[in-house]
């Protein structure tokens, strides 16, 4: 059984930089990257909500449900400036939703808690691409079952392509020198079954595991050439927020982030990856030595620690790499000119909305019904109130307060530009373009609406905690 002291084969407890890389990378086996179902050319995928067995870990296995496999879904990647045709059917025995998270298409294709897959049925939305490349994903959005759906593995990553990586200079080779990473935590019973029994903690902060999963795998090493290595990196927990950095502490060069490249990379040691944002980094193995990427501990504390809830765990091993120098090395300097872009705009004189994310505390949330102990400006979400009407083509500041703890903050249908955290300048990890920003005190984004969603299929503003969205910290608003 993995116990709590235990977090990710043990070796957790250490300092990072005693953490014995080497020996994890001998014994441990090479993970493996979702299936890449490349709609490029065909224009079109499908894909199948489905049930399946699923053995993370020795113990046993888990029922998991994923799409066209036994737990998550495949990498679908699909032309920039283009019509895809999408297929969705639902085998599973609930309704499901298919959300196109980061994905600027008009709120009918969007795939929100009001556009439930009934079992047996199909949804065929046509995504009309006309954003820049970047890495999106899709995962269920059920009102109220997202966090048990997406912890049984409805997700995926979506990769929009625009066919330029070679241009740019960055490794795109699928699985070799471009990786895509889905992070998720989770927690195993005895019989190596997936237990998302929520404590009243969980319940509050979110769920936490205690093992770290990576591409629906536990304790593998990923093989990689001696040279730059891509990481697409995308946070699929529930509630966790990962302070990562590489294990000898060299540098990051951090590309793209939610909706696309930047212009050119921003060298870091330590990025922050909340739930249901991106990042792209490149890392230079061209020394050949066996790294890993760690993530410092959850940061998330009640009320910075008050309530004594959250902050009693140490650092931990995300993934550690292992170079293989048989494997052909298609890139070894890093680009300096990407080509992308950062949003530039002037947030003075614009119009403000203010979005509050409350939370109730302690007996008085567990006396408070499961739907609305959360809630944004002091309503808990609810499916028949639209919040707001928004004019398209309107841009608005919005300015975002998250007292008691922190909560990444996300809206569909658009990408935003942070203007400022906490009344400073953004982090530069988040100067790029974005859908989903981390809020800690408050924030203030610049956001235009371009894409129409009706009353019957309005976007969704909601924390990404998705125990906290379940719960009511979510609101919904028409463009048009
Ligand atoms: Cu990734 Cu509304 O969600
Ligand atoms: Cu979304
Ligand atoms: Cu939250």
């Amino acid at each position: 059984m993995i116990s709590r002291r235990n977090f990710l084969s043990g070796l957790s407890t250490l300092p990072v930089t005693m953490y014995p890389v080497l020996a994890a990378a001998q014994t441990s086996s090479a993970l493996t990257m979702p299936p890449l179902l490349d709609a490029t050319k065909t224009g079109r995928f499908q894909l199948t909500a489905q049930r399946g067995t699923t053995a993370f870990v020795d113990a046993g296995t888990s029922e998991t449900w994923g799409f066209n496999q036994s737990y998550l879904g495949p990498t679908l990647r699909i032309a920039a400036g283009k019509t895809t045709a999408a297929e969705v059917q639902n085998t599973l025995n609930e309704p499901i939703s298919v959300h196109w998270h980061g994905l600027m298409v008009p709120g009918d294709a969007d795939g929100g808690p009001h556009q439930t897959i009934a079992q047996g049925e199909t949804w065929t939305p046509d995504l009309a691409i006309t954003q820049p490349a970047s890495t999106a994903w899709y995962h269920s959005h059920v009102h109220g079952s997202t966090a048990r759906q997406v912890q049984n593995g409805l997700a995926g990553v979506l990769q929009i392509d625009d066919g330029r990586d070679e241009e740019r200079g960055l490794p795109n080779t699928y699985g070799v020198d471009d990786l895509t990473l889905v992070l998720q935590d989770r927690r195993f019973d005895r019989r190596g079954r997936i237990d998302y029994d929520l404590s009243m903690p969980d319940q509050m902060m979110g769920f936490l595991g205690d093992t770290m999963v990576i591409n629906g795998q536990v304790g593998r090493t990923a093989v990689v050439p001696r040279g730059i290595v891509r990481l697409r990196l995308v946070n699929g927990s529930n509630a966790r927020i990962y302070p990562l950095s590489l294990s000898d502490g060299r540098e990051m060069h951090l590309i793209a982030t939610d909706n696309g490249y930047l212009d050119r990379p921003i060298v870091l040691t330590n990025l922050t990856i909340a739930p249901g944002e991106r990042y792209e980094v490149l890392i230079d193995l061209t020394d050949g030595s066996d790294i890993a990427l760690v993530s410092a501990p959850n940061p998330n504390q009640m009320m910075g620690g008050m309530m004594g809830i959250g902050g009693t765990e140490t650092s931990f091993v995300v993934l550690p790499f292992s170079v293989d120098s048989t494997l052909p090395t298609a890139k070894d300097r890093m680009p300096n000119d990407i080509g992308g872009s950062r949003p530039q705009g002037d947030g003075s004189g614009i119009p403000e909305r203010s979005v509050t994310l409350d939370m109730q505390m302690g007996m008085g949330m567990m006396m408070r019904r499961a739907s609305n102990r959360f809630s944004i400006n002091g309503d808990a979400f609810d499916m028949d109130t639209i919040n707001f009407e928004i004019p398209r083509g309107t841009v608005e500041r919005w300015k975002i307060t998250a007292d008691m703890m922190m909560h990444p903050f996300h809206v569909h249908g658009v990408s935003f530009q942070v203007l400022s955290q906490g009344g400073r300048s953004p982090t530069a990890q988040n100067t790029g373009w974005k859908d989903t920003v981390l809020v800690d005190g408050n924030a203030e984004l610049l956001v235009r609406f371009d894409q129409d969603a009706s009353n019957e299929t309005p976007f969704m503003y909601h924390c990404h905690i998705l125990e906290h969205e379940d719960g009511g910290m979510m609101g919904q608003f028409t463009v048009g």
